[in-house]
């Protein structure tokens, strides 16, 4: 097998061995990523779906072919994976298309208190600018206890309504139930096998988004049980400024486009415009060509090396860095998850954070 520490350049500063722990955030970058967009930036720069000449024929084929990749790699089909920024325009993307068009009077969105704010934020935008129109939507929050575990997520049983703190959380109402797959703050991994055939059973007319911008670079995800993932390539080794959207094909279809210009339309006059199938109507404009070949690579890179090595590397390490952590008094760690990925939050005593940073 490779040796995956060799695959990345930065890690090889000058004179020393850099240890990089801000992955969380943002991963470094290996070579068969940046080689992959030298290539394309070397030998078949184009744009895409320009048709009559060849450069663009193999620009289209690579940007497709990386599409197909990502599609296996979550158990989707290409035509479900839609190219945007990263996890905050997907979820911004569905908070639009899917929000304004569906969204009424009365209807309630359900979150965490472990979401990021990329999954807080675009409700509450969708939230104010329904309530100009007089539709008055509720956001509601599941809690989560001083572990950082979600008030129900040892609730297997279908009584939840009864027994979760927030009796109603689950109704007729809730449109959108919108999820973090780990926590960015806590790493509690949430039970989502479980909880998600109890949301259903409550609230089937609920559509499930899963952030998975913090569990899809570190453990075989599947999109079967989902109805929206989003996830950003620059956690997933890929380059900055691409990430995905999955939608069910049937959701998509019925959604309308988030943004207007070119590649998302059918057919364009001054008086009407019809748009493209799924998932060019969401991907308006010049696509990000390099970055989603990055990603292409990216995933081929990780499937190299393979999903459950790295997640058994990174329990690993994630344990013995909590035993060690454990044994300096001073060290308050934040939260105690059933179940935990490979971010710790602690206190150092008396000591800013800013400064245990340094
Ligand atoms: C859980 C979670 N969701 C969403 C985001 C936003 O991702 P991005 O900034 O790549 O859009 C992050 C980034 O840290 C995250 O950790």
């Amino acid at each position: 097998m490779l040796n995956p520490r060799s695959q990345f350049p930065v890690l090889s500063q000058a004179g020393h061995s850099l240890a990089f722990l801000d992955s969380a955030a943002t991963a470094q970058k290996p070579l068969p990523v940046i080689e992959a967009m030298n290539d394309f930036y070397k030998n078949h720069y184009s744009s895409v779906k320009r048709g009559a000449y060849s450069l663009s024929a193999k620009t289209t084929a690579l940007y497709e072919q990386a599409r197909a990749k990502v599609a296996a790699f979550i158990g989707a089909n290409p035509d479900e994976i839609i190219f945007t920024k990263g996890t905050t325009e997907s979820i911004n993307l569905v908070a639009n298309s899917y929000g304004f068009a569906n969204f009424k009077n009365g209807d309630e969105i359900v979150l965490s208190a472990l979401e990021h704010h990329a999954n807080i934020v675009p409700w509450q935008l969708v939230q104010n600018t329904l309530r100009r129109f007089n539709i008055n939507i509720h956001i509601k929050v599941l809690d989560c206890d001083n572990d950082g575990n979600l008030v129900f997520a040892d609730n297997h049983s279908p009584s939840l309504r009864a027994e979760c703190g927030n009796p109603d959380i689950f109704n007729s109402k809730t449109k959108i139930v919108s999820l973090t797959h780990t926590s960015n703050a806590i790493g509690t991994i949430n039970p989502l096998n479980e909880i998600i055939p109890i949301i259903r059973n409550l609230a089937p007319q609920a559509q499930i988004l899963i952030d998975g911008a913090q569990g899809v670079p570190h453990s075989h995800i599947s999109v079967a049980n989902y109805d929206f993932l989003a996830f950003s390539g620059h956690k997933l080794y890929a380059p900055t400024g691409i990430g995905v959207l999955y939608g069910k094909r049937e959701l998509l279809e019925k959604m309308p486009p988030y943004q207007g210009g070119g590649e998302m339309i059918d057919k364009v006059t001054f008086e009407e415009t019809t748009f493209a199938a799924p998932p060019a109507r969401f991907e308006a404009g010049t696509p990000p060509i390099a970055e989603v070949i990055g990603l292409g690579a990216a995933i081929d890179f990780i499937n190299e090396i393979g999903m459950e090595n790295i997640t058994k590397h990174e329990e690993q390490i994630t344990a013995y860095t909590l035993d060690e952590l454990k044994k300096i008094p001073e060290v308050q760690i934040i939260g105690n998850p059933k179940n935990r990925g490979s971010i710790i939050s602690f206190l150092a005593a008396n000591i800013h954070p800013h400064d245990a940073a340094l």
